[in-house]
């Protein structure tokens, strides 16, 4: 079994690579920054490429190489908080450029390699924001209410590859450890039913089960990974 993870350099990515090698897969991993690129490689000992999901040629180029493999895991994911009074409309655009351009942009180079394997799948990201519209966020929240849209709509349109998404919560990694400093990890872990900020390895165990065959029936879902908190906090 061979998966592809994007934004595997580090965060949810990278431990979806390493969970997915534990289990006797072949990974490769893609990622825009490439000194932690070789770093995660070298860690990991799995095969990466320096790609941009938004760059269609170089993804294209990527995927022709590959003549079968099993599953697209679309990680790669960016945020850039700002209110709507200062909101920057360049800012956002990366942020749709690469949350959901870049995912189908992906999906789309990937279908001819995945569609040769019995068992191809793909794992979109989400996120809990898709679906609590917290203030502030720009179009994050909107890119994942789209990937969640897209998700059920090529579950339908390119089965029998089976397309799947998870919404992660509030989840510790690289990408936003900055949120998570001193009394703060605590005062969000409190917010959680489950009373802990999530660990990337939550998130990748899961991630594994969905690409896995004991998830043959499973196509079109979201799967909420959020300690609980999308059905309420304790503290509301
Ligand atoms: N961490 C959370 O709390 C959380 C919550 C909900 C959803 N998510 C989603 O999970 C995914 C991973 O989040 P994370 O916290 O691990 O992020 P992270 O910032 O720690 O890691 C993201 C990785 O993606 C790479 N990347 C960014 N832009 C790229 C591009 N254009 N091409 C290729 N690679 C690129 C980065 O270099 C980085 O290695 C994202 O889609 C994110 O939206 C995360």
């Amino acid at each position: 079994m061979h998966a592809v993870i994007t934004g595997g350099a580090q965060g949810i990515g990278y431990a979806c690579a390493e969970k997915l090698l534990s289990l006797g897969w072949d990974v490769t991993i893609l990622d825009i920054n490439s000194h932690k690129l070789k770093k995660a490689s070298n860690e990991l000992h799995c095969d990466y490429a320096l790609i941009d999901v938004t760059d269609q040629k170089s993804v294209e180029q990527f995927f022709s190489q590959i003549v079968s493999f099993d599953a697209l895991i679309n990680n790669a994911g960016i945020w850039r908080p700002q209110q709507l009074e200062e909101i920057r409309i360049r800012d956002q655009e990366d942020v749709v450029n690469v949350n959901l351009i870049g995912t189908l942009i992906c999906t789309k180079a990937a279908l001819p390699s995945l569609s040769n394997s019995s068992r191809g799948n793909i794992v979109n990201f989400s996120s809990l924001a898709a679906r609590t519209k917290s203030p502030g966020l720009g179009l994050y929240a909107a890119s994942k209410s789209a990937i969640e849209t897209l998700t059920k709509q090529w579950a339908v349109e390119i089965a029998p590859i089976r397309v799947n998404a998870i919404a992660p919560g509030l989840i510790l990694t690289e990408g936003t450890e900055e949120n998570y400093q001193g009394e703060m990890k605590e005062r969000r872990a409190n917010v959680v039913p489950l009373k802990r900020v999530g660990e990337a390895v939550d998130i990748a165990n899961v991630a594994a089960f969905l690409v896995s065959e004991e998830a043959s029936y499973v196509t079109g879902q979201i799967i909420d990974v959020d300690g609980g908190l999308g059905s309420g906090s304790p503290q509301s």
